[in-house]
């Protein structure tokens, strides 16, 4: 079988230990490496004490390329966080440069094959910025290019399951196939929930589902909030990118990359370059037609082969209710400005 190396770049900070600790119980992960600006070797001898197969090495700042070396798929948490009364847009210029330069260090680095996925914020900037500096570097590879969206749908199906419990309706598992995701983007608005069966819709009822709406967009909030200004999502975020991982860990051992439960499949979405990605032209077509939405970034359910995305798949969009349509419509604006904000950071460096 084929070595399977994962890379965590910021693996010190709060999503990055976690995250760390969740990949190196991953059954799928031969080589574990650990890199920051902080000097990772001490979590990394932690986590080397328990039992898994995985080795695991720890980097510091000086060291980005051993790290990077060989990896097949590198995860990025670096970068600040957002604490409350900040926006994510307000940490775009700091982690816009982090991006770009550890994106620059993995088009020097690794094979064009790695997938190099974005946790940090803004992610519906962030991803452009790296689609942009590989473009530069002429390694442009949308269908290994992602950010993770994942802790949306975490978030959805968790105050799906909450509002239905009140209902006192336990037929519904929201963790069942598609019964809710999420497309669009990582903030606010640009967060768009997707429930496939309208009934669910009915069944909560107009109240229900515009306070469910709100807090799928605002979650993030709710976590700075109760945090008292030390942060934000840590725990919930490294679950949610290990689940997204292990979707793609899954293409790489056997199939397509799904999340299971009990033999009922899903595709998680994730936050992609559209044009580059087998059925983002149609998709593009389709939200352009329905919704009057125009963007070439949107996180939507992805199907993967060895790993990279082998097309988008967007079943869930073919139906859509009113409302949900609105918030598409909603979602337009602040997406373009957010993408072309990314766009223009890296096109406006001269020489990289
Ligand atoms: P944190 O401050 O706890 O950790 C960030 C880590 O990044 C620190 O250890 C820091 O040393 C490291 N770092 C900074 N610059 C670096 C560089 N150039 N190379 C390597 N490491 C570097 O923050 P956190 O709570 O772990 O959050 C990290 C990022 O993830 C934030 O931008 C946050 O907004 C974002 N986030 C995204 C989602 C999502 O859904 N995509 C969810 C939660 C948080
Ligand atoms: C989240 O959704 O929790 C993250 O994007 C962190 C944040 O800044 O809200």
């Amino acid at each position: 079988d084929k070595m399977v190396k994962v890379c965590v770049l910021g693996a010190f900070g709060g999503i990055g230990q976690p995250l760390s600790l969740l990949l190196k119980i991953n059954p799928h992960i031969d080589e574990l490496s650990l890199y920051d600006l902080n000097d990772c070797h001490g979590i990394s001898k932690d986590l080397s004490h328990i039992n898994t197969k995985s080795t695991t090495s720890g980097f510091d700042k000086n060291t980005l390329k051993d790290a990077l070396q060989g990896s097949n798929i590198v995860v990025i948490p670096a970068g600040m966080a957002r604490k409350e009364g900040m926006t994510r847009d307000d940490l775009f210029k700091v982690n816009a440069n982090i991006i770009k330069t550890l994106c620059l260090h993995i088009g020097q680095t690794c094979s064009e094959n790695v997938k190099v996925l974005i946790i940090s914020n803004p992610v519906n900037c962030l991803v452009p910025v790296a689609i942009e500096t590989f473009r530069k570097l002429g390694k442009l590879h949308p269908e290994n290019i992602m950010g993770i969206t994942t802790l949306d749908i975490v978030r959805a199906e968790t105050f799906l399951r909450e509002h239905l419990r009140e209902l006192n309706n336990d037929d519904i598992d929201p963790l069942d196939h598609d019964v809710i995701s999420v497309v669009g983007g990582h903030s606010g608005t640009t967060i768009v929930p997707i429930i496939p069966d309208k009934n669910i819709i009915k069944l909560l009822g107009s109240s229900r589902y515009k306070q469910l709406v709100h807090r799928i967009q605002f979650g993030g909030d709710e976590v700075i909030k109760a945090k008292k200004s030390s942060g934000s999502a840590t725990l919930s975020m490294a679950y949610a990118a290990s689940e997204f991982i292990s979707t793609i860990l899954l293409s790489m051992t056997h199939g397509t990359g799904i999340r299971s439960k009990e033999q009922k499949y899903r595709y998680l979405p994730a936050y992609v370059y559209l044009p580059g990605l087998k059925n983002g032209a149609q998709l593009k077509r389709h939200l352009k037609q329905v919704a009057h939405l125009d963007v070439n970034y949107f996180a939507v359910p992805l199907k993967f082969k060895n790993g990279s995305i082998s097309e988008l798949d967007p079943t869930i969009l073919t139906k859509l209710s009113q409302e949900e349509i609105e918030l598409l419509r909603a979602a337009m604006e602040p997406l373009q400005i957010n993408i072309k904000k990314g766009e223009k950071f890296v096109q406006n460096t001269a020489k990289m």
